[in-house]
């Protein structure tokens, strides 16, 4: 017995619901994937993200971390986006954020924690430009909110800003990129309405000149 057999326990009855249902699900899942949807959320535990949209294994391709960021310089989340573009083509992709969230509160604050501060200061930033919006969103949980919301909205932009996006676009594949907000306190998603599925709705200064046919 070691502290995690009932992972294992749980595991074995999870995929044997799932054969009982249907018998061939894992053998015709192994022989290949074919997701819709790439999904790239907070690694937040109360954010599961086939759970929360009720999918099963194969529908949703998944990049999880520390509030949901996309930023240039991260191998990790461009390899995810790469592969879901060029290899599965997803025809969308999902940023969602969720409402009080820890990695947002903390970028508004001052304390310290070591490397995840690094990775915070991209939020820190945000919170900086748009401090006026997010101060008139009313008190303390309002505010961080306000910001989980903006942070999304960025990082949509972030995912469009890259050439594998802007990439697809030109080679005329479909891709949406969405915005989706989580609330925990009632487990429904929220569309924040901030699409894009072309290089003419992204800030001219953000369009990548070979993905814009110069
Ligand atoms: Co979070």
């Amino acid at each position: 017995m070691t502290e995690l057999d009932h992972l294992f326990e749980k595991n074995r009855k999870w995929a044997a619901n799932i054969t009982a249902k249907d018998p061939l699900f894992f053998k015709t899942l192994s022989s290949q994937q074919s997701p819709q949807y790439l999904w790239i959320g907070c690694a937040d535990s109360r954010v599961p993200a086939n759970e929360i949209v009720d999918l099963m294994p194969g529908e949703l391709f998944v990049h999880r971390n520390v509030a949901n960021i996309v930023i240039p310089s991260d191998l990790n989340c461009l390899s995810v986006l790469q592969f879901g573009v060029e290899v599965l083509k997803v025809r969308h992709i999902i940023v969602c954020g969720h409402y009080g969230c820890g990695g947002v509160m903390r970028a508004m604050g001052n304390e310290t924690l070591g490397l995840s501060d690094y990775w915070l200061r991209h939020i820190k930033d945000i919170y900086h430009l748009r401090r006026q919006e997010v101060h008139q969103a009313g008190g303390e949980e309002e505010r961080v909110d306000k910001l989980c919301e903006l942070n999304v909205m960025e990082q949509v932009q972030n995912v469009c800003r890259t050439n594998i996006v802007q990439g697809a676009w030109e080679r005329g594949q479909e891709i949406s990129v969405h915005g989706w907000i989580y609330g925990l306190k009632n487990g429904l998603l929220k569309n924040l309405n901030v699409s894009v599925d072309s290089i003419q709705q992204i800030p001219p200064v953000y369009r990548l000149k070979d993905a814009d046919n110069g």
